[in-house]
């Protein structure tokens, strides 16, 4: 069979075999994930006919505004991996602290931990324009049977065992990766079966693309502002195109696609920068390392920081290699 007419399904099967772990488990849980994008995706295409778009009236931890699509979708994906009884914890952006799965029960023997960022860019929902889900996999390092801890989540994005994104576009994708390559698969939403329409994708080594949002230019590092200064003086292929949707999802997608850096550094009001370390930058870290690409916060490999909670974040430049490169070099010699 032609690479191209795989469903996900039999992709998934065939390279189980793959897996560093081959219990099946890994295989049933992307299974899942694959079942709750598409009932997240059912809904998000609806967003402007059902009264479904708009603040859900409540904040999450970090005191941004939820919306109802993120309710939504946290408990989507909530529910799908929980009622499947796949992971013995999961960690998302949208819950104050980890979730135990069936700890009372000595049979559980389930190895997987999963952290999400059920629905990224989500102050797109309203304007029509893409928005995401992440996950991040990883073995829990408690013993099995047991209740999971902290220590379960806070691992380095270099023990991810899997990662992904599903990016409800024009077209919706799955695009993830088991440490093998990152492979996109794009849904048929007529017979709801995603096909591999994205074998091996990598990033160009150089790109063209900046895509980080100017209106803090005010408040960024100094080797950030010599940097965008550089992206956009007359030299070579320079200048490059600024494009940011603000959404990290369709900005990477984009960028992976084309070449491309995404920056979301620190700045004067945000001395962390906004993007949530285990949510959102080591599973982006893993498929662009995976996919050819790098990541960092500027200086330290992303997937090499010891994550000390839950909820932290860290400044992320991901991208074409050779542009994250660059970009470090201007941070390590800002004056
Ligand atoms: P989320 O919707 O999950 O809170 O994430 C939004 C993130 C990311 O997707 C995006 O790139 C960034 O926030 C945009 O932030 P600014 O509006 O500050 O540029
Ligand atoms: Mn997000
Ligand atoms: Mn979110």
């Amino acid at each position: 069979m032609s690479q191209k007419n795989k469903t996900l399904g039999e992709f998934i099967i065939e390279n189980q075999t793959s897996f560093k772990y081959t219990s099946g488990e890994l295989s049933r849980l992307i299974n899942s994930i694959r079942l709750a994008a598409k009932v997240v995706n059912h809904e998000v295409n609806k967003a402007g006919l059902v009264d479904i778009i708009g603040a859900a009236g409540d904040t999450n931890v970090q005191g941004e505004d939820q919306q109802k699509l993120d309710v939504y979708a946290n408990e989507k994906f909530i529910q799908t991996l929980t009622n499947r009884n796949i992971v013995c914890g999961i960690a998302s952006e949208e819950e104050d602290d980890f979730i135990t799965i069936n700890s009372q029960d000595e049979n559980n023997q389930n190895k997987y931990v999963v952290l999400i960022d059920p629905l990224d860019g989500s102050s797109n929902i309203d304007v029509n324009v893409s928005v995401g889900t992440i996950f991040s996999i990883y073995r829990r390092v408690t013993p099995v049977g047991t209740p999971v801890t902290l220590e379960d989540f806070l691992q380095r994005g270099s023990e991810q065992v899997a990662a992904g994104y599903v990016i409800y576009g024009t077209s919706t994708m799955l695009v993830y990766t088991t440490g093998d390559g990152v492979n996109g698969f794009t849904l048929n939403p007529a017979i709801g079966t995603f096909y591999l329409s994205h074998p091996n994708m990598k990033f160009p080594e150089d790109g063209k693309i900046y895509s980080v949002n100017e209106g803090n230019y005010i408040h960024f590092p100094q080797g950030v502002k010599d940097y965008i200064k550089y992206c956009q003086m007359e030299e070579g292929d320079r200048p490059y195109t600024s494009r940011y949707i603000g959404s990290l999802v369709s900005d990477f997608h984009r960028n992976m696609i084309k070449g491309g850096i995404y920056m979301y550094p620190k700045s004067s009001k945000n001395s962390n920068g906004k993007l949530r370390l285990l949510y959102e930058c080591n599973p982006m870290a893993f498929l662009a390392e995976q996919a050819n690409g790098k990541a960092s916060d500027g200086f330290t490999r992303t997937m090499d920081v010891q994550p000390t909670e839950l909820h932290q974040r860290v400044p992320f430049f991901c991208g074409s290699k050779n542009m994250v490169e660059k970009a470090e070099e201007f941070m390590r010699n800002a004056k």
